[in-house]
């Protein structure tokens, strides 16, 4: 099925799949909207504390350890924004595995699926024996940077894109037909620029890690796929009067002109997010002002 963005795509999943009371596992760190489409749909968000120190990485034991009676689904993301940990295949397939023998659903949010720097790339798409408990979630936004064109994709049994469809006919009806045929374009076309901006990324965020190693005060993980650096920001925290990420974030943004997103959103109290789908010449820029800001505090 095709909708307006993997937004739209998760929106519709998460409202037909989940009812009153139901339980949602969400890995924390997790994507803004996750938590909000949960909620719209009446479930119940259980969150999943992931270890910074292993970089934000979610495993089978973490996940089975949350799974009750009450569980209709979990939400998978890898690789994640805002973290950029990438589950590994073995963990992957292991949690769609448990979840099915429980019949708990599984959407996995692939939209960073192929901006995968672990050498592990991997859909649960691929997992045919478990289809009928997953919802495969994709976007043109990332892989082919059409984010404004609004393009978002699922792959799921029957029924539920049926469900799905039902919901979306009546509010956008579709995807417009232009950006449909477009769509159709970046996915049959040559892939080449889909290598080309993955190399590109892989330089950019060892390139932005080293710039933070050399920001005192800043401890930041290793993120292995999708285009955000999570850095921890607590040592920096209290300093100036600076009381949480949000308020970091804000005086970041008047008094250094640099725009980062506070942790708070994504569900952890010390850190920022930082993108660096730009170039080197505008990360150092940021960088050195983000340095300067946190020096004069
Ligand atoms: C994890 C994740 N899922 C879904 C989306 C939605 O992307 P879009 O609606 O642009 O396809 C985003 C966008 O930032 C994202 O980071």
């Amino acid at each position: 099925m095709a909708s307006v963005g993997g937004k739209h795509v998760l929106f519709n999943a998460i409202q037909v799949l989940v009812d009153h009371g139901d339980e949602v596992i969400l890995p924390v760190p997790y994507w803004v909207s996750f938590k909000d489409i949960v909620r719209y749909a009446g479930g119940k968000c259980v969150l999943l504390q992931s270890d910074e120190e292993n970089g934000f990485r979610v495993t089978t034991r973490m996940m089975e350890r949350l799974m009750t009676p009450r569980t209709k689904l979990i939400i998978l993301n890898s690789p994640a924004n805002p973290s950029g940990a990438v589950m590994s295949p073995e963990d992957m397939t292991e949690v769609v595995r448990l979840a099915a023998e429980r019949g708990i659903w599984v959407i996995s949010d692939e939209c960073y699926v192929y901006l995968n720097y672990s050498g592990h790339e991997f859909s649960v798409g691929s997992l045919q024996e478990y289809r009928d408990r997953l919802v495969v979630v994709g976007s043109l936004s990332k892989t082919y940077a059409m984010t404004g064109w609004r393009m978002g994709y699922a792959l799921a049994p029957v029924a539920v894109i049926s469900a799905m469809q039902k919901l979306q006919s009546q509010s956008t009806s579709n995807p417009t037909s232009i950006v449909q045929k477009a769509a159709i374009a970046a996915l049959k076309g040559p892939q080449d620029s889909v290598a080309e901006m993955r190399k590109d990324y892989i330089r950019l965020r060892d390139h932005v890690l080293l710039g933070l190693g050399r920001i005192p005060g800043l401890k930041c993980a290793r993120p292995e796929g999708a285009f955000y650096v999570y850095p921890n920001i607590s040592e920096v925290l209290d300093r100036g009067g600076i009381e949480s990420p949000a308020d970091f974030a804000r005086r970041l943004l008047h008094e250094a002109h640099v725009a980062t997103v506070p942790g708070e959103g994504f569900g952890t109290r010390e850190h920022i997010r930082i993108s660096y789908a730009t170039s080197e010449k505008e990360l150092d820029r940021g960088l050195d002002r983000m340095r300067g800001f946190i020096s004069s505090l």
